[in-house]
């Protein structure tokens, strides 16, 4: 697949607020909400077809443009830190189905010696896919890609391949971004940043901290 910056000025100026450690949890969820937005309006803008209709305005009949697909999108929200990313989201996809998946590192069990954590998968919840859908997997960070690894197996597991599969995050580690796109080179990979390295818990540096526990907490 394709790797792609989010490089909007806005979508940076967002997410240096989310990485602030004075940014407290009400801004922080809303700036997570914000950066779903931009990143939603930059998907359609790389990803997704116009087509010209005709409109008419209060006083004369004109040629107009069209968004193409925005009926055929589906975004996976991956709990919990997601959440408010998604929201984001839903605002330039309206009228998008919606998938959840509940899955988390196995912390205690540690890093692998590969580098991985085990993931442990609670809930999944995933309308049906069609070829002709856009699906879009959200999660802010992706740090190893252990989770979104096991997101994209459940995600694809017996349904037919979307036309196009983005997987986006706001802050990725190479490691990570390596191993998804290994793992399912059908994926285009689209990250707001894309950080120096992870630490040996697994945390991304210099990253945002812990996405989930900054929003919701
Ligand atoms: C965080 C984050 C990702 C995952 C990334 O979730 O939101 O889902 O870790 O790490 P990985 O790429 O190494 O798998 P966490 O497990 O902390 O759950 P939470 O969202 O409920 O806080």
């Amino acid at each position: 697949g394709d790797a792609k910056l989010v490089t909007h000025a806005l979508a940076q100026d967002t997410l240096s607020k989310l990485r602030d450690v004075e940014t407290e949890q009400v801004g922080f969820r809303k700036g997570l909400v914000k950066l779903g937005r931009i990143c939603g309006y930059e998907i359609i803008d790389g990803a997704m077809e116009t087509e010209y209709v005709s409109i008419e305005t209060p006083l004369t009949e004109t040629t107009g443009q069209r968004v193409k697909g925005l009926d055929d999108v589906v975004i996976i929200n991956v709990l919990r830190a997601a959440t408010p990313f998604v929201e984001g989201l839903l605002k330039a996809f309206p009228r998008a189905k919606q998938g959840v998946i509940s899955a988390g590192r196995d912390e205690e069990a540690g890093r692998g010696e590969d580098g991985t954590f085990p993931i442990t998968i609670d809930y999944v919840k995933l309308p049906e896919i069609q070829e002709k859908d856009t699906v879009i997997v959200a999660d802010p960070m992706l740090a190893t890609g252990s989770t979104m690894c096991a997101v994209l197996e459940e995600v694809l597991h017996e349904q037919p391949n979307p036309e196009d599969l983005f997987v986006l995050s706001a802050v990725s580690a190479p490691e990570g971004l390596l191993r998804v796109d290994d793992e399912f080179d059908e994926a285009d990979l689209l990250t707001v940043a894309i950080d120096d390295e992870l630490n040996d818990e697994g945390f991304i540096v210099p990253g945002l901290g812990d996405a989930g526990d900054r929003a919701f907490r």
